[in-house]
């Protein structure tokens, strides 16, 4: 089964065609970060005009790249929330109306049970399941115990920021540009990350929330004091200071929740999955904890219509496709989304 999958939820245009749930044929994304980069941030007024300009291109590449034909694809899949509003409707009345024109199946997906789809798009060594999933991005930090490619529960999440949000807002605290999440992690490189000791929320005991607002609450008034001193060498500790701050809980987290539920696997998905330190830490945790960890490749660690096509692959298996009515859920946890609580 071949599934164009579309993805446009916050600022990065995709499109993809996968068969059967696993096989990538083609994945396309076009980054809209040199249009909101001036802004330090996504404008998403400007988000939602970016989308409408690349949709169509967009699509056509992905067909083109598989060597295939709209006519020829069997299901669509499309991201219906949670994300911006505006963004989030020009991908679904995309999907919905290439679904009608042609008379093909199509179906609304979560984006964060995409994101988690995003371990099963290698070609072998597949999770299996219960996993324990950490999602952290730049809209969304979550523990969540998956029971399935389409069944998910919340274990646990962000009572302030999100994770790469806290990125975000650090790399401009220090004057530097935006997406903050590279640009922190390479700085970082070159810092002691135990030269400044930051703030490590880990909230009430047994709890899987985080919580990143005392942290960069600090990293401020750090800077602050700094005044003439804030060099380049003093930047970087301040970078490696707050990354191992962030990346020790989210491990020491994933890890309590592995640990909780019982699961044998794990995974690390979302734009942040990207970054080394978090990466090599819950490398060395799985092993001396004995679980077996799954990370996307860093292409499909950020948004990307590959994981929305995967998801869809299972929710068309499992039910029936959307209708004409469905529409947008723009609201993470709102009750619409319908992701129950782990218990
Ligand atoms: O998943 P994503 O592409 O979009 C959302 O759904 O939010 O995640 C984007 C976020 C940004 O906040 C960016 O700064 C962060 O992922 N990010 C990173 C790294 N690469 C991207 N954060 C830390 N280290 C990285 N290497
Ligand atoms: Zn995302």
């Amino acid at each position: 089964m071949n599934i164009l999958g579309i993805e446009t939820s916050c600022d990065e245009t995709a499109a993809a065609v996968v068969r059967n749930g696993s096989d990538i044929r083609s994945s396309v994304v076009a980054s809209q970060i040199e249009t909101h980069r001036y802004y330090g941030g996504v404008v998403p007024e400007l988000a939602s005009r970016k989308h409408i300009e690349a949709i169509v291109p967009v699509i056509k590449q992905a067909l083109c790249e598989a060597d295939t034909e709209l006519y020829m694809i069997d299901a669509i899949a499309v991201t219906q929330g949670p994300g911006l509003v505006g963004s989030l409707l020009v991908g679904f009345s995309a999907a919905k109306s290439i679904a009608l024109a042609l008379e093909k199946p199509w179906i609304g997906v979560d984006h964060l049970i995409g994101h988690i789809n995003s371990v099963f798009l290698t070609p072998d060594n597949k999770p299996e399941f219960p996993l324990a999933a950490l999602l952290v991005s730049g809209g969304h930090t979550a523990l969540y115990y998956v029971s399935s490619h389409t069944d998910i529960a919340l274990m646990g999440r962000t009572r302030d920021d999100a994770v790469g949000e806290a990125f975000d807002k650090v790399s401009k605290m220090l004057g530097l540009g935006y997406p903050g999440g590279p640009i922190i992690s390479r700085l970082a490189e070159q810092g002691n990350p135990a030269y400044i000791s930051f703030p490590k929320a880990y909230l009430d005991k047994n709890s899987f929330d985080f919580s990143f607002s005392g942290l960069k609450t600090a990293v401020k008034r750090f800077i602050h004091e700094q005044q003439s001193s804030l060099d380049e060498t003093m930047k970087q500790h301040i970078a490696a200071g707050f990354q191992e701050a962030v990346t020790q809980v989210l491990t020491d987290k994933l890890v309590s929740a592995v640990k909780a539920s019982g699961c044998k696997h794990a995974a690390l998905v979302g734009g942040v999955a990207a970054n080394p330190c978090l990466r090599a830490k819950l490398n060395h945790a799985a092993k001396q904890h004995r679980f077996c960890l799954y990370m996307p490749p860093l292409t499909l660690c950020g948004d990307n219509a590959a994981m929305i096509a995967a998801a869809g692959y299972h929710y068309f298996n499992n039910g029936p496709s959307s209708n004409i009515d469905a529409d947008i859920n723009a609201d993470v946890y709102s009750r619409s989304t319908g992701i129950p609580v782990w218990s």
